[in-house]
């Protein structure tokens, strides 16, 4: 069986454009691998400096994962801090790469245009994310567009130790499914955390009906573009047509309706959510970095011997 990783941010709570762009995409495909689910959570440092934030979002990710349909018994789900391999090769890395390369990053330079402050953790990221797939000689990466890049950074970083040392890392492929739709935030403009214009997965009915109801729609539309493109995303297209237009013009029985299916689509998926405890959280988390330890040590067992500090 070919080997899939994947990483996630543990930087706040999930919406349903997360939900339809990566959690489901995730659990539909994770099967056909043995598959490696890891909480980047040294990642987030370079973003998150708030403690309790940051163990809450850690656990948050993981039983949102396994609400999903994650089941952990079939996939490694992991931190990667508590393997702490990946920092450590990570500096091997980013000891074989040049500055200007690490300069050529789209995310570091749209950071910087943005005028956000770059730690050195935010120059580096791409090496610790290479050390994160390489280490457990991964075969597929499945990602978002957005991370085309640092999957050439990886396969970069593999080409440079192989060629200064001995063949030693496998040089990863992403899965970018385009097909996926974006969905769209309650403003129209893509749904992300960063714009203030989501539904969130886990909120309580009331928060969904909140933010629903703050979709914008405008007066001359019969057909209010902003609900309808959020609720296709939910139900296909041909069972919502005739609702659509029984009640053209009529925006809040068309909101009221998005809330009732977006309610029915996640209340399983909630409740499994709320089942969850912050013990069961912590002893997937300890079970799984346990069993990706092993891996990732017996790798930089042979990656110190190649690099000359074995005494
Ligand atoms: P956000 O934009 O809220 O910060 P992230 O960048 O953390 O979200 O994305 C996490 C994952 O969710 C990525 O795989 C990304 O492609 C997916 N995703 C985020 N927003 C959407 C959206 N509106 N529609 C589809 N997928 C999305
Ligand atoms: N950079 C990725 C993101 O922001 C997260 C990530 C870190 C990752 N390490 C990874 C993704 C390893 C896949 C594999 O989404």
């Amino acid at each position: 069986m070919k080997r899939l990783l994947t990483g996630l941010q543990p930087s706040g709570a999930l919406h349903i454009g997360n939900f339809f762009g990566a959690l489901k995409p995730f659990v539909d495909l994770y099967k056909e691998y043995e598959s490696y689910l890891m909480v980047v959570d040294y990642h987030a440092l370079t973003s998150l400096r708030d403690p309790n934030k940051l163990r809450e979002n850690i656990v948050d990710i993981v039983k949102t994962y396994i609400a999903v349909g994650v089941d952990p018994e079939k996939a490694v789900v992991f931190a990667q801090s508590q393997v702490q391999e990946h920092t450590e090769l990570a500096w091997i890395l980013e000891c074989l790469v040049t500055v200007p390369f690490l300069e050529l990053s789209h995310a570091y330079k749209d950071k910087l245009a943005k005028g956000l402050e770059a730690n050195a953790g935010l120059f580096n990221y791409p090496m610790l994310m290479a050390a994160d797939i390489l280490l457990y000689d991964t075969d597929v990466v499945p990602v978002g567009e957005d991370q085309r890049q640092h999957l050439e950074y990886a396969r970069e970083a593999a080409a440079k130790f192989n060629n200064a040392y001995s063949s030693t890392f496998k040089e990863p492929k992403e899965i970018i499914n385009k097909e996926i739709a974006v969905i769209p935030g309650t403003d129209g403009k893509k749904m992300s955390k960063s714009y203030n214009n989501t539904i969130p997965l886990f909120g309580s009915k009331d928060q969904i009906a909140k933010a629903v109801m703050s979709i914008v729609t405008d007066s001359a539309g019969e057909k209010p573009i902003n609900v309808w493109n959020i609720h296709k995303a939910i139900k296909p297209e041909k069972d919502i047509e005739a609702l659509y237009a029984a009640n053209a013009g009529k925006y809040k029985v068309l909101k009221d309706a998005l809330v009732e299916d977006i309610e029915n689509m996640v209340a399983p998926m909630r409740a499994t959510y709320e089942s969850l405890t912050e013990d069961d959280i912590r002893k997937v988390i300890t079970d799984g970095s346990e069993k990706a330890r092993t891996y990732a040590s017996a790798k930089m067992a042979d990656v110190r011997k190649k690099i000359g500090v074995t005494i």
